[in-house]
């Protein structure tokens, strides 16, 4: 039977990670993964590009049932650690927008960087195995420091080692290989979880909606969409499901069933001065052709047809310029639900943060048992803030496994 220090469960982000650091401290690692290639999500991610990390990172950028949890692990493990490794592995770079760090050439070589600090560190890497059970081994023996605690069963034999970092991600696109087997194993040593949900997922409408969103697919806006108090200023996008685009997958992150989300398509503009000098400027325009010079024209159209003014910007009182600009400021919809974990970035809640280690990802009733990155209940908002997590998480796990 095989017997090692640490047996790290996924070689997505966070696995690959947690197990470079743990052998660098020369811990005897494996990292397992049922996919046939390390790294699958980092591969496609930002594009193709990767957004490795945010240069804004900041807890309240993070949700979580407790929203001071991954402050530890993002200190002691920053961006500029990340973007110091990417840095030495010579992997151009840039800022994108918001922060938001993209490789200058293709997201391989991020996987790649990582696949070879882990062999150079001396860890192995398991793909293609099927992961069993992880049950506690009661006085095993054999390992480095002190006994084995667990035993993982994998379809290349029974492992054994004193610590299990579980990484297997959440349950987002389930296509490319995403289970739930990381809550399993949570709930199998009596874990608590945080309910799940998709996030950074594009929302779906209605029918009575569709009928008019569906002719705008394809049409990008800017703006800032809002829920409650959270408000994102970023662009969105008309589907044929709904609505996408950054500002609507960020909202999703905080929007539930049954709730309102707000469009403001203002940017800070004074929308009713700005329709007032429209009408001055040109009286005989029609509304929809002073709209297009503030939104995209299909859009104006359809503010057009939904308020019913066909008339010229002269014949337009100021209560009904107000009427326009309230539409465009305070546009209220009713999203139905979202396009779910089929496409969604990320999936909200997980292994509650009460009983973990925030300094080292350990269960604080379980001994050597560690969860890292996306399993665990910590979501980050979009840019590149997920993938810090998953570093930061797994660096943290990789000082104590
Ligand atoms: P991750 O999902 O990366 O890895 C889990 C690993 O466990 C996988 O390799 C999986 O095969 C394996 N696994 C799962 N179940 C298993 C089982 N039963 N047995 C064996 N192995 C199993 N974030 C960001 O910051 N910037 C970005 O640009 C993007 N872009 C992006 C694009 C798309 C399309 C998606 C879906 C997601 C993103 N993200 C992102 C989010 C980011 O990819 C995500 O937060 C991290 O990959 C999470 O890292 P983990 O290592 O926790 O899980």
């Amino acid at each position: 039977m095989e017997r090692l220090d640490v047996i790290v469960l996924g070689a997505g982000a966070a696995g690959l990670f947690a197990g470079i650091e743990a052998a660098r401290r020369g811990r005897r690692v494996v990292v397992i993964d049922h996919a046939r290639v390390a790294g699958e999500k980092i591969r496609i991610s930002g594009g193709g590009r990767c957004n490795f990390t945010n240069l804004q990172i900041a807890p309240e950028r993070f949700l979580s049932n407790n929203t001071r949890f991954a402050l530890s692990a993002l200190k002691r493990f920053t961006q500029w650690d990340f973007i110091a490794r990417i840095d030495a592995a010579g992997i151009g770079w840039h800022e994108k927008t918001l922060g938001q760090l993209f490789c200058d050439g293709s997201a391989k070589q991020v996987v790649d960087m990582l696949t070879g600090d882990l062999a150079r560190a001396g860890g192995a890497l398991w793909l293609g195995v099927t992961l069993g059970d992880v049950t506690p081994e009661a006085g095993a023996g054999g390992d480095t420091e002190g006994s084995a605690r667990f035993r993982v069963d994998t379809s290349r034999g029974p492992v054994l080692a004193s610590s299990v970092v579980v990484a297997t991600g959440g349950k987002s696109i389930p296509k490319m290989g995403a289970t739930s087997y990381g809550y399993r194993v949570a709930e199998a040593f009596g874990l608590p979880l945080v309910e799940t949900r998709p996030a950074l997922v594009p929302l779906t409408f209605a029918e009575q909606e569709l009928g008019w969103m569906q002719p705008l697919a394809g049409v990008a806006v800017e703006g800032r969409v809002s829920h409650g108090r959270t408000g994102f200023d970023e662009a969105m996008l008309f589907t044929h499901r709904g609505l996408s685009g950054p500002a609507v997958l960020q909202i999703s992150s905080y929007w539930r069933e049954g709730e309102a989300i707000t469009l403001d398509l203002s940017r800070g503009r004074n929308l009713p001065e700005a329709l007032r000098q429209a009408r001055t400027a040109a009286p005989k325009t029609a509304l929809r052709t002073a709209l297009a010079g503030l939104v995209p024209e299909k859009l104006a159209r359809h503010v057009e047809a939904v308020l019913g003014i066909e008339a010229q910007m002269g014949a337009l009182s100021n209560t009904v310029l107000d009427r326009v600009a309230s539409m465009l400021t305070g546009w209220r919809l009713m999203p139905v639900g979202s396009e779910g974990y089929r496409t969604a970035e990320v999936t909200l809640g997980g292994v509650d943060t009460d009983a973990l280690d925030a300094r080292t990802m350990e269960a604080r009733r379980v001994p050597g048992l560690y969860f890292v990155g996306e399993v665990v209940d910590v979501t980050g908002w979009l840019g590149g803030y997920n993938f810090q997590w998953a570093w930061s998480s797994g660096w943290a796990a990789g000082q104590a496994a």
